[in-house]
């Protein structure tokens, strides 16, 4: 039986969600489509005790978000880009162009490619951004609203820049905009809920969703966003 090889360019890799992805990365091969996957780390011994490091279909490789050609040119090599990059808490308060700008090169990057390769397949962005992106009062926590929201606003107005690039576009760039909630990994895992806006999902038995762990998402973007199309050119709202 022939497979197919299918390329995956992971940013962020070396984060609590990112090294969880690369787990769930190795286990969704099948007969039929092999994933290959490479994680970009700014430290690339950060990965050493990954329990899939060994493992054949994962490369590690030394790269920063900061370098524009190194990133174009990766992007163009790959056939799916999940980005699980972040800034921490206190670089996410000040103004920043972390994810406006990767997202302007990574856009770039896909369109070119695809432009210049029209008989290849298309290349799909997977992207982490948040929920602190929805503006929807009936659906926001008070508490949320008056502390998170406005300390991490600059990180938020980036992220909705980086959303911006990519949706509704008319070069037939194909994307997945995933927002999750607060990412407690102190709670089990469950099913999540995902809301079509991007809003937090709400409904009568389960109320106002607002946390998830990183074991459920990584999981999700896995099997529901890279090896699944049903929710591509969407921005989803996920939580418990
Ligand atoms: N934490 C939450 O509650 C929450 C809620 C909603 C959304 N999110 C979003 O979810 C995503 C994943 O969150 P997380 O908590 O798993 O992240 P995390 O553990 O903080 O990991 C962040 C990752 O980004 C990488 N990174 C930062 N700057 C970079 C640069 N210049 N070049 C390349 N890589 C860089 C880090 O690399 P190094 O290892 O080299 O530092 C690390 O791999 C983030 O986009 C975050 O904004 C988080």
């Amino acid at each position: 039986m022939t497979s197919v090889e299918i390329k995956v360019l992971v940013f962020g890799a070396t984060g609590r969600t990112g090294r969880l992805i690369l787990k769930h990365l190795m286990t969704a091969s099948t007969p039929t489509t092999v994933y290959k996957v490479t994680a970009v780390a700014r430290n690339p011994s950060a990965l050493n005790d990954h329990p899939d490091v060994q493992n054949s279909n994962l490369t590690v490789i030394k790269g920063c978000l900061n370098d524009e050609e190194q990133i174009k040119t990766l992007v163009s090599l790959h056939n799916i880009v999940i980005f699980a990059a972040g800034l921490g808490l206190l670089d996410g308060q000040r103004p920043n162009e972390f994810y406006s700008r990767s997202a302007k090169w990574i856009y770039q990057s896909i369109n070119e490619a695809q432009k210049s390769n029209p008989n290849q397949p298309k290349i799909k962005f997977v992207c982490i951004t948040s929920l602190g992106l929805n503006n929807d009062p009936e659906r926001m926590n008070r508490l949320y609203k008056w502390t998170l929201k406005i300390w991490l606003q600059p990180c938020y107005d980036d992220m909705a820049i980086m959303e911006k690039t990519f949706l509704n576009n008319n070069d037939d760039v194909n994307y997945i905009f995933v927002r999750p909630a607060y990412l407690n990994d102190r709670i089990p895992d469950k099913e999540l809920r995902v809301d079509m806006d991007g809003k937090p999902p709400l409904d009568e038995v389960n109320g106002l969703g607002r946390q998830l762990n990183r074991n459920v998402l990584a999981k999700f973007i896995v099997n529901d966003c890279v090896a699944s199309d049903k929710y591509d050119r969407n921005v989803l709202g996920v939580t418990y």
